[in-house]
């Protein structure tokens, strides 16, 4: 079905005849998979007589041999279609795979937010991206990493053009109040000793619709104008965690600090933070050095942490 897709990702018209001889197929056998290209892929293509078939908007694939030249450290598993790619990297680990490794996909079947939420991930639109880094210089490491992340997605996307990003805590990059990325940590192994830890980075590319998302969200293309190619956003991601992990790695968290805050978006706004059933209202102070958020609750400067956190403006409609 893929080779069809690539023979299709031009734009241009191709005839039945065609790519029947070009797959080496009948007709019919072409008509079912260009079927199958609709309603699995949720793909639109165009059927005109005399003409052929065209997809409806031309596609951009990931190209495992653009990426693997860019990115020399970091071998790639790309793949066409997964239930999640944090999922595929855990399986991966467990398997021996040596770190640091990186798991793609074109698409996800079972993508996962944070406390068990599903992430919207069709078919070529975004980027589904999971690094898996070895631990093993105890928690200190981990310290304020999934931040780290949050600046090295929000730096790549400032860098390919999109306007107005800015962080919230813990880990998400939005565009005012609208979400265009989001990260998940997940840990195997004894944090305090020897770890893996998978970076899941989820950048919205190209998607210009998505009935599914049940919050405020945006994408590159809707915030820049243009349709973005997914591969360069592959190697400047790359790169900017690169750096971004070596100065954590070789600094500690605290040196981000400043720059996380400047970035900030809810500096000094009115916000609650809810862990389970429990809420407090504040003022965002900023983080710590630790990357702890620090809140002013009731005229006191108190400091939060830990993964099951949810941060909310007060006054979101
Ligand atoms: P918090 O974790 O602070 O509560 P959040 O509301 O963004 O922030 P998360 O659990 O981080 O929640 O993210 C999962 C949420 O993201 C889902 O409930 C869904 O509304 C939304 N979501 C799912 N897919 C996408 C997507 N592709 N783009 C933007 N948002 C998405
Ligand atoms: C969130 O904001 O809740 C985190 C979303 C993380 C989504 C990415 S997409 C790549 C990786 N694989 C997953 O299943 N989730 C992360």
């Amino acid at each position: 079905m893929l080779t069809l897709l690539n023979l299709l990702k031009d734009g241009q018209f191709h005839s039945g005849q065609a790519l029947g001889a070009a797959l080496g197929i009948s007709r019919s056998a072409v008509w079912k998979q260009l079927q199958h290209l609709e309603t699995e892929l949720g793909l639109s293509i165009h059927k005109v007589r005399g003409r052929g078939y065209q997809l409806a908007a031309p596609l951009m694939l990931l190209d495992p041999h653009k990426i693997a030249v860019e990115l020399k450290g970091w071998p790639s598993f790309i793949l066409d279609s997964i239930d999640s790619t944090n999922a595929e990297a855990l399986r991966t680990i467990e398997q021996g795979k040596p770190a640091p490794f990186l798991v793609l996909a074109e698409r996800q079947l079972a993508g996962r937010g944070r406390r068990g939420r599903k992430w919207v991930s069709p078919f070529a639109e975004n980027l589904y991206y999971s690094l898996v880094l070895r631990i093993d210089g105890g928690m200190r490491q981990l310290e304020g990493l999934s931040l780290v992340v949050g600046l090295a997605v929000m730096q790549a996307l400032r860098k390919l053009g999109v306007p107005g990003l800015g962080l919230k805590w813990p880990n998400d990059v939005l565009v005012g109040r609208k979400k265009i990325a989001g990260i998940l940590l997940e840990i195997v192994g004894d944090p305090a000793d020897v770890c893996h830890v998978v970076l899941g980075i989820g950048i919205n590319v190209n998607m210009q619709a998505a009935d599914e998302v049940d919050q405020q969200w945006t994408s590159m293309r809707l915030e820049s104008g243009k349709s973005h190619d997914r591969n360069l956003l592959v190697v400047e991601l790359s790169h900017q965690l690169q750096a971004y992990l070596r100065r954590h790695q070789v600094e500690g968290f605290s040196v981000l600090q400043a720059e996380w805050e400047s970035n900030h978006l809810w500096q000094d706004q009115p916000v609650s933070l809810t862990a389970g059933v429990n809420r407090t209202d504040g003022v965002a102070l900023g983080i710590d050095s630790h990357g702890a958020l620090r809140l002013k609750v009731d005229g006191v400067e108190k400091t939060y942490s830990g993964g099951e956190l949810s941060l909310r403006l007060r006054d979101d409609s």
